[in-house]
């Protein structure tokens, strides 16, 4: 069992009262550059809701998502629009130890999961994701940030600080600071494209793609 089964139920409405729709619109930001891929892998998608949007907006595209709560992936099973079940498919993986093959993608997303890693494991899954993307593939990230000064600063480490003690206490994350996933995604050769800010730059979207490109 992994420990973010319990808040699969209540995760979209804290959310909500949380941040209102600024996650949900940070996660499909940068949907429509997918809409021409034919296989997308989807990491740590929890409830659904970018995959529900993910299959419509990319029409064509296989969709293989993985999350390490069975309870999440339930929930996305059921979001999921009946005319892409066929396109979808669901699995109970870490990604920590998850082989994505060599060149096997077209894109990759990580929404709010990279956070849930140490930066070593970070460092480890971004190599080894990159290497299952064909060249061209594009990387779909969105996660928190803490902007550099002032009253924005304050204010990221204060609700940050609140979320990790938070899914500590319900979901027994092990993490509790962020890693420097833009930094080490930037390193592995992607270049971001575009970058969606929220929430007083406490909330970054970004696809990027792989230098080159
Ligand atoms: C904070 S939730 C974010 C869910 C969703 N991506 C979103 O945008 O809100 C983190 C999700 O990642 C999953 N997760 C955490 N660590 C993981 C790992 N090592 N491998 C696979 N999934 C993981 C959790 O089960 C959970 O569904």
């Amino acid at each position: 069992m992994s420990g973010f089964d319990r808040v699969a139920r209540i995760y979209r409405w804290l959310e909500y009262v949380a941040f209102g729709s600024s996650l949900q619109r940070a996660r499909t930001a940068h949907l429509p550059a997918l809409a021409d891929c034919r296989d997308i892998l989807v990491i740590g998608d929890g409830d659904g809701r970018a995959i529900a949007q993910l299959a419509v907006v990319a029409a064509h595209a296989r969709i293989h998502s993985i999350d390490m709560s069975d309870a999440m992936l339930r929930e996305a099973a059921q979001r999921l629009p009946a005319a892409a079940r066929d396109r979808v498919t669901f699995a109970r993986a870490d990604v920590r130890t998850f082989d994505p093959g060599h060149h096997a993608w077209d894109a990759v997303l990580t929404m709010f999961v990279l956070d849930c890693l140490t930066e070593d494991e970070v460092r480890r899954v971004v190599t080894t994701l990159a290497g299952g993307l064909r060249p061209g593939g594009r990387w779909l990230f969105a996660d928190f940030a803490i902007p550099e000064r002032g009253w924005r600063r304050l204010r990221a480490r204060v609700w940050i600080a609140c979320l990790y003690w938070f899914f500590r206490w319900r979901a027994d994350l092990a993490v509790s600071r962020l890693p420097a996933s833009e930094a080490i995604i930037t390193a592995a050769g992607f270049v971001p494209v575009a970058v969606d800010v929220r929430q007083a730059g406490m909330i970054r979207s970004i696809c990027y793609e792989r230098e080159g490109a």
